[in-house]
């Protein structure tokens, strides 16, 4: 029987607006200047994500999506899942893998993907529904980082965190996120983290500073972003991207230099910032974790690591956890 996908709505327009607000208001007036990365995705950055997945520099979605084709059947074994709640989902393409193991395995029933975006949720949730007509589909629009408490109940339940989107967050951030999901999960119950290695940076680099500048574009795009939902007036073609590899942190950092100076107005915050020619402002980090380290950032939140799968060049792997 087929019944039709559900969306919960836990995030209004105004919501996003006033986050926004609050962190352009922050970030364009601390000393070095950052901005969060979340603030890449509208319509066109997620467009320009999904461009850089295919690039042939970027390696972290391919990598996991054949670590997922190879080892969704273990996983599936592993946590034997009746509900698994994917946290932003984007587009579910890697997904359906963990979808079909699940299915095949007997154990799950329900997928609750999560995002903040309505649309991209709407659009994979119909097209998940159409395709695995058993499966009772709920899509949550929320910020993950704020929505763990609308999570379903009512079976064992598995929270996948894919793509690596971990390494977004600084160490205090993570350890934060982390101990949030221990505290919604039950004793017995898993987590499953696709997360980038630490590895050579003459590979890194590259993934996040592409050849044909489609990264570039994407990091330019927050300023785009800006300029839209804060009426901004800043000048794209006087910022340069740059991603360096920050090897004290273990991480990448995207940042966007001022090729000369600049008084850049945002309106919408009656704000008005002074950028020095050569300043740099962050944009992005992109931590890379070792597999003790992830095991020990898991540990302090109330997590027992199961099982670790990488890749052949140990690049990236997907972590099982269950909640002690
Ligand atoms: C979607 C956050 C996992 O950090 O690799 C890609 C975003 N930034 N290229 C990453 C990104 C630059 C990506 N995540």
């Amino acid at each position: 029987m087929t019944t039709a996908p559900t969306l919960e709505v836990y995030l209004e327009p105004d919501q996003l607006k006033d986050a926004l607000r609050k962190d352009a208001t922050v970030g364009l007036t601390s000393n070095p200047k950052w901005l969060p990365p979340k603030w890449f995705y509208d319509a066109r950055g997620s467009e320009l994500f999904e461009q850089i997945t295919a690039l042939p520099e970027y390696f972290p979605t391919r990598t996991e999506r054949e670590l997922l084709r190879q080892r969704s059947g273990e996983i599936a074994e592993v946590a034997a899942p009746e509900i698994l709640v994917e946290l932003g989902s984007g587009s579910s393409e890697k997904t359906r893998l963990l979808l079909e193991a699940g299915t095949r395995h007997g154990t799950l029933h329900t997928y609750v993907p999560q995002d903040v975006s309505v649309s991209a949720l709407q659009g994979a949730a119909e097209q998940i529904g159409a395709e695995f007509p058993r499966l009772t589909v709920h899509g949550v629009v929320s910020d993950f980082t704020e929505s763990l408490h609308h999570l379903p109940r009512g079976g064992r339940r598995m929270i996948a965190f894919l793509g690596g989107t971990l390494g977004n967050m600084v160490p205090g951030e993570r350890a934060e996120f982390l101990a949030g999901i221990a505290d919604v999960l039950e004793p017995g119950e898993h987590l499953l983290l696709g997360v980038g290695l630490v590895t050579d940076p003459a590979v890194l680099v590259p993934a996040y500073d592409d050849a044909a500048g489609v990264t570039a574009q994407f990091n330019l795009n927050v300023l785009r972003v800006l300029n839209g939902q804060l009426d901004a007036d800043f000048p794209l073609d006087a910022f340069r991207h740059i991603a360096l590899w920050d090897a004290d942190n273990e991480w990448i950092e995207m940042r966007l230099e001022a090729q000369r100076t600049l008084s850049v107005r945002v309106a919408a915050l009656d704000l008005d910032v002074e950028f020095a020619r050569g300043e740099q402002m962050r944009t992005e980090i992109s931590a890379k974790f070792t597999l003790p380290g992830i095991a020990g950032e898991l540990a302090a939140a109330g997590f027992e690591v199961e099982r670790t799968w990488s890749d052949p060049d140990d690049r990236f792997a997907l972590v099982c956890a269950t909640r002690s």
